[in-house]
This record gives C-alpha cells, structure tokens and sequence, in this order.
C-alpha cells in the first residue's frame, strides 16, 4: 500500500469513527490518538526524510489536508454533541411555572392591635389626640391623683405590682388623665384625649381575666361639659363599633375618680337585644367604665372645677376583641399561638 493510500484510509476510518462518537471525552481521546504527537499523522511527517526528495512535499502536504480536515471534523463532531447534551439538558431541567412557589411567612398585626386601631380612628376622627403614657408608673399619678389615697379601700380592687414604695405598673390607663391634664394649655382651646396601652393587675388568671390586658382611656375637660355629651358621645362610638342599631344605656356605678360615675352598655350586637349567648340574654354588653371627672381630681391637676368639667371613661379592647370574634378565653391573646393568631390575619 503507497504511504498515499495508507492515509487515505486512514482518514476515512477515522472520519467514520468520529461520526459515530457519542461521548464527548471518547471524541477528545480520537482526537489525541490521531492528531496528537504520538498519532499517526505525526509519524507519516517524521518518516518523511527517508523518502526521496521530489516526494517529500507531495506527501507532506496531503497529510497536512488529512490532518486538518480529521482536526475539523472533531470540531463538527464537538458542536453536533455539545449541542445536543445542551437539548438533553433544557429538555430534562423545564421549568414548571405552573409548581406553587416558596411562601415567605409573613406575619400582620396581632389582633388586639387591629381593635385598637380600628377604635383609634373612630376617635381621632371627632377630634381627639392620642396620648401615650408610661406602663411604669408613680404611685402618685395611678392613685394619688386619681383621687386614690394611700389607705383608700379601693385600692384593693386593682392591688398591684410594685416596683418599689412609689413606683408601679399602672393598674389602669387613668394616671394618663392626670399628666395630661396637668400639661394642657386652655387658652388652645379643649382637651379631648383617649391612651391606649397595656395595664397591669394581681388578677389570677382565667377565661375572663388576664394579669396584663388592655384600656383606652378617653378624657374631655371644657367649659360645660356634661353627662349629656358624655352619653351622646358614646353612643357615636358604640354605633361606629358594633352598627347603627345599637343602643346604650347607663347605670350608676362607682369609682374615685368620676362622680356621677356609670358602667355603659351596648345593646347587644348578635341577638340585636332579644337575649343570646353573647350577652347571656340579657339583651346588653357592659362595655366600660365612665363618669364625669371629679372636682377633686380636676383640682389636683390645677384645674378650676368651677370653670371646667369633663368626661372621662375606660374602655377594654380585649373585651371588644372577644366578643366581636368569638373568643372565649382571655388568655388566648397573650399566649401567641400562630394557630389562634392567623384566624386574624390581614391583608396589610
Ligand atoms: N380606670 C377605670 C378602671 O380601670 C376605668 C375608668 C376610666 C372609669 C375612666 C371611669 C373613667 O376600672
């Protein structure tokens, strides 16, 4: 066989044997085998001194055609499979939009917020300023000035948590009423104020009853404020709280710091005041605590009481909360149970 004819075939079989490589590393070794230093080709081009000199460059150019058409064969051969591999792996790695994506939990406000808030807005609506006070309080502003003395018997009903002789976590949101009145300026015209906040009591726990809850506290001092703006406002808030039916009405109660002082209730907003489970069918829902503000707690805040008077009440979110919903335990607000906390959640 001529060295010619040699080559020939060389090419063609391994012209073949790149056509049929399905692996690309089996490719890249076909191409070291042939085209590499120790390869065939290589050879011919070193045994070219031994040949006579008018053949020299005849067979040395072929095999250099030879060696670049097998170099370029193995680049065709390298795109035909790169390719491919790539078809095998869009086709294996399709992304199904249609799969549910990963949820980033996101909380929203606890529920006793989303009341307090709603209430807020009633409130800033007609008016009002909302006033934070502090949840650590002098004895003096929680008792003293609301009108609470240190042997007064009505302490008992809130005894409490001292810090030390003096200082306290308020047992309600009322020394507010205290530090603002005294700060207010009346040549600016009326006070018309609600705080709401956390409040403190030796409470045991149980459905009704929690050691740490929430009040509002609400407070308007003028000139000839009277019972009759007390009851009117009220009614407002309750209407805008619980719907337009409701009534409310008053009944005489007691505490230090009013006088008259009165427990409110709404007429009930399920059975609308027929008797139901909700207002354990007595057609109302005792819903806070007010009065009118007394003299000597006006006096105490340098307030003439013969000049000025006002209303004050205290309102109970958590109440609000349970009843509107359905919750018939206290204690669930305060043990953040995401089970019990998502029933509430909102779009924010
Ligand atoms: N501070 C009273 C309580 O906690 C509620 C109240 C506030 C009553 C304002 C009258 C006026 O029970």
């Amino acid at each position: 066989m001529t060295l010619k004819a040699q080559l020939e075939s060389l090419r063609d079989e391994t012209f073949e044997k790149i056509q049929k490589v399905a692996d690309l590393k089996e490719l890249n070794q076909i191409r070291v085998e042939i085209l590499g230093k120790k390869g065939p080709i290589t050879e011919v081009l070193r045994g070219m001194k031994e040949l006579p000199a008018e053949e020299r460059p005849v067979v040395g150019s072929f095999a250099n055609e030879i060696r670049d058409y097998l170099a370029q064969a193995v680049e065709n051969r390298k795109e035909v499979l790169e390719q491919a591999a790539l078809d095998a792996a869009l086709e294996k790695e399709t992304l199904d939009v249609t799969l549910p994506g990963k949820q980033t939990p996101q909380g929203s406000r606890h529920i006793l917020s989303q009341v307090m808030e709603e209430i807020e807005d009633i409130f800033v609506g007609m008016g009002y300023q909302i006033v934070e006070g502090y949840e650590v309080e002098a004895d003096h502003y929680n008792f003293e000035r609301m009108n609470l003395p240190k042997d007064h018997p009505a302490r008992d009903m809130q005894d409490t948590f001292y810090i030390s002789d003096e200082i306290l976590i308020r047992t309600h949101t009322s020394p507010v009423q205290a530090r603002t009145m005294e700060k207010h300026d009346f040549s600016k015209g009326a006070l018309r104020m609600i705080s709401p906040g956390k409040v403190f009591r030796r409470d045991t726990d149980d459905a009704t009853h929690s050691h740490q809850f929430h009040q509002i506290e609400g407070l308007v001092i003028d000139k000839e404020i009277t019972m009759g703006d007390l009851k009117g406002t009220l009614e407002v808030v309750m209407k805008k709280m619980f719907g337009e039916d409701r009534n409310i009405r008053l009944r005489p109660s007691y505490f230090p710091f009013t006088e008259p002082s009165v427990e409110v209730d709404v007429s009930c907003f399920k059975c609308g005041g027929s008797g139901c489970n909700v207002c354990k069918h007595t057609g109302w829902i005792e819903i806070l605590g007010a009065g009118m503000v007394h003299p000597d707690v006006l006096q105490m805040s340098g307030i003439d009481p013969t000049e000025y008077s006002g209303f004050a009440f205290g309102l109970g979110p958590d109440r609000v909360a349970m009843l509107r919903y359905g919750v018939n335990d206290i204690r669930s607000f305060y043990q953040n149970d995401l089970r019990f906390l998502n029933q509430f959640k909102v779009k924010e």
